[in-house]
Order: structure tokens, then C-alpha cells, then sequence
């Protein structure tokens, strides 16, 4: 399985913070955003990357990650999103990288206390489809959020005004190499984006979406208040472990 990394838009509900440079390169604790899902994918055990961004500042991600030495990596791989079309957008231009193969994808701005690796494993034995990983929360109308019934997910609402659940979507995929015939079908959203939840639904429709849970603690890093507490969470962390 290879892995995806998306980490282009343009950050606005970080102004002015991301007016001269690229969220993902903004700090969390003692490191670059970008760093998290990187060494995510790697502790998963995954070792081709690909890193997709955009706007004004994509080479300072090369200069910044190189060719991915300090994670262990051999190679880094790199492309650029023109425009904010969203995340389906982004996820389109991984299509050359993949190559056929399953894709692990993780937002740029996505941070999780422990590894995903068991779920990457289940996933590598999953024949087809796709897999999404949820986590419960207390403000579920910032994400996207998941209808179960039984032991399915039968429908996933973007931003929903009243979530049908508290289980949010978490910015972590894993999908097969039909994903990119999906997007190629998705028309833009109310926010003029390709959304990664139409994708998701249609594998809902197609009868081979599965799903797990993110153990530990999880947040995005995207606004403000979220940013904040992705450096407690990390600094938290970093003192238990010492
Ligand atoms: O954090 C999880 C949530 O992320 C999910 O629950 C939602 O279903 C999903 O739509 C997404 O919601 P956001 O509205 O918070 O996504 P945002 O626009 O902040 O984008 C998240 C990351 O995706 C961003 O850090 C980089 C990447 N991205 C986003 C856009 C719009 C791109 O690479 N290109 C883009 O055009």
C-alpha cells in the first residue's frame, strides 16, 4: 500500500497565520503540521508517499522534507494542486503515483495519538472497496459524520446542521483504485469543492465501504481552537512518555 498525504487548500480560517505561508508548515508543539501525518503513515509501516500541495509556498515543503531522510525514507514523492478544489480534487493528481496500487490517505492536517497500523493491516486484506476511520466527538456538525445502522455506515453527512451521530469521519482513507474512477463521476459541493464524503458515499452505495476506530486522542489542526489543542495533545503526550 502506498500513502497520500494531502496538504494543499488554502488554510483561510488560519488568517492571518497562513497569509504567508502554507498551513501544514505552521507549528504543532515542536514540529512542522506536516510531520504527524508523515510519521503516521510511516509508523504504519507504509514507505512510498506521496505529498500533495499548493498556493504560494509548495517548495518550501521540499525544502523542509527533502527527500523524507529524517523519517527513514528512501524517496519522497511531490505534486501540486492548482486551486482549492477540494479534497477529492487533491486525492485525483495521487492517480499516477498509484499505480494501481491501494492508497492510504491522510489530511494534512489530521494528528492522531497512536498508530493506525492495524488498521492499514485490515485493510491490506480487504479485497476491495475502501475503509474510514471514525471517532466519537461532542461537536460532530464540524465534520464529516457517519449514519450507522447495525455494523454498517449507511450514509455519511458533510457538515450536517443536526448530525445523525457523534461519530465524526476522521481524515484518515483507505481506498482501492477505483477511487479515482469515483472522483472522475463527483460534481463540485455547496462550498464549490469535490468532496471526499461523496466519495466515501459511494462506496456506501457500491456495498464495500468498511470501517474502524481511532484509538487515543484525535484532532484536525484547521482552525484556531483546533490548532491549539493539537500542540497540548502532542506536548501532553510527549511529558507522559517521558
Ligand atoms: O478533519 C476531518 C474532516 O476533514 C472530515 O470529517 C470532513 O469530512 C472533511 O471534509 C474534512 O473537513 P474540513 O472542511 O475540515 O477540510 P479542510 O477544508 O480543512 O481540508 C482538510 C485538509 O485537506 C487540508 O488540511 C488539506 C487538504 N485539502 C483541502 C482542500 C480544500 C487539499 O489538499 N486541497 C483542498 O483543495
Amino acid at each position: 500500500m502506498k500513502g497520500v498525504v494531502l496538504a494543499g487548500g488554502k488554510g483561510t480560517r488560519l488568517s492571518p497565520l497562513t497569509r504567508i505561508t502554507n498551513k501544514h508548515l505552521l507549528p504543532v508543539f515542536d514540529k512542522p503540521m506536516i510531520y504527524y501525518p508523515i510519521q503516521t503513515l510511516v509508523d504504519a509501516g507504509i514507505q512510498e508517499i506521496l505529498v500533495v500541495t499548493g498556493g504560494n509556498h509548495a517548495g518550501d515543503f521540499l525544502q523542509l522534507l527533502s527527500n523524507g531522510k529524517e523519517f527513514g525514507l528512501k524517496h519522497l514523492d511531490y505534486t501540486y494542486q492548482e486551486g482549492e478544489g477540494g479534497i477529492a480534487d487533491a486525492l485525483k493528481l495521487a492517480e499516477h503515483f498509484a499505480d494501481g496500487d491501494k492508497l492510504c490517505v491522510i489530511l494534512g492536517d489530521n494528528l492522531v495519538e497512536k498508530s493506525i497500523r492495524g488498521a492499514v493491516e485490515d485493510f491490506r486484506k480487504q479485497e476491495r472497496g475502501a475503509k474510514i476511520l471514525l471517532k466519537e466527538v461532542h461537536d460532530a456538525e464540524r465534520f464529516g459524520v457517519a449514519e450507522i445502522a447495525g455494523d454498517r455506515i449507511v450514509g455519511i453527512e458533510e457538515k450536517p446542521a443536526k448530525p445523525k451521530s457523534n461519530y465524526a469521519v476522521t481524515g484518515f482513507y483507505m481506498y482501492d483504485d477505483t477511487v479515482f474512477e469515483k472522483i472522475r463521476t463527483l460534481k463540485p459541493s455547496g462550498r464549490g469543492e469535490l468532496e471526499i464524503t461523496d466519495v466515501n458515499n459511494a462506496y456506501i452505495q457500491e456495498g464495500t465501504l468498511t470501517f474502524g476506530f481511532l484509538e487515543g486522542w484525535w484532532t484536525d489542526a484547521g482552525t484556531f481552537e483546533s490548532l491549539l489543542r493539537a500542540s497540548n495533545l502532542v506536548a501532553e503526550s510527549r511529558r507522559a512518555r517521558a
